[in-house]
C-alpha cells in the first residue's frame, strides 16, 4: 500500500508545480515576457523529477511487477501508459529546445516555449489522473501485501541512491521555490 501511496505523494508535488508552470506561462502570456531562466527551472524540475525517479519507479518496478502478474506491455493499460512516457519526454525535450534562444532574448522562441510547455503540463496532468484511476487501483487489487512491500523497498532503493547524492533534496526543494509564488 505505502507504495503506491509514495506514488501519489510525488503526483502531489508534480501537480502543484504544474501548478504554478501554469501560473507562470499565464503570467508570460500576459505580459510577452518570458523569464526563460525560471521556465527553465520548471523544466529541470520535471527532468529529474519525472523524467529521472517517478516514471521509472513506475515503469521498471511497478509496471514490470504487473507485468510478471498478467499485464502484457502491448496491451492497455501498460501500452498506453509506457507510450505517454516517452511522448512526455519529447514534449519536455522540445520545450527545452526553446529556451536558450528565449534567454538570449529572442522574442520567436515565446509562443513555442510557452505552447510546448503548456502541451506538456497538460499531458502531464492527464496521465497523472489515468494513472490514479486505472493502474494504481488494479495495483491495489491485485497485488499482495508482500509484494506492497517489495515495491516499497525497491523505491526506498532508488530514493536513498539519488538522496546520496543530494538531488531528491535538491529537487524536493526547487518544487517548493517554484511553488511559493504568491506566498
Ligand atoms: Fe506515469
Ligand atoms: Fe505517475
Amino acid at each position: 500500500m505505502e507504495a503506491i501511496a509514495s506514488l501519489k505523494r510525488e503526483h502531489r508535488v508534480m501537480r502543484e508545480v504544474c501548478k504554478a508552470c501554469r501560473h507562470e506561462l499565464d503570467r508570460a502570456g500576459r505580459c510577452h515576457v518570458v523569464d526563460a531562466a525560471e521556465i527553465e527551472r520548471f523544466i529541470e524540475f520535471f527532468r529529474f523529477y519525472t523524467n529521472s525517479c517517478h516514471d521509472p519507479k513506475e515503469e521498471d518496478l511497478l509496471f514490470s511487477m504487473l507485468h510478471h502478474k498478467g499485464l502484457a506491455w502491448d496491451e492497455e493499460p501498460l501500452k498506453s501508459l509506457c507510450y505517454e512516457h516517452d511522448a512526455m519526454r519529447a514534449m519536455l525535450k522540445a520545450a527545452a529546445e526553446w529556451v536558450p534562444k528565449a534567454r538570449r532574448g529572442d522574442q520567436s522562441a515565446l509562443e513555442p516555449l510557452c505552447h510546448d510547455l503548456l502541451a506538456y503540463v497538460d499531458e502531464i496532468e492527464q496521465h497523472m489522473a489515468k494513472e490514479e484511476s486505472g493502474i494504481f487501483v488494479h495495483a491495489l487489487d491485485v497485488l499482495s501485501e508482500a509484494d506492497h512491500d517489495e515495491l516499497t523497498r525497491a523505491f526506498e532503493n532508488v530514493d536513498s541512491e539519488d538522496s546520496e547524492e543530494g538531488a531528491v533534496e535538491y529537487y524536493e526543494g526547487l518544487a517548493q521555490d517554484l511553488t511559493s509564488y504568491g506566498t
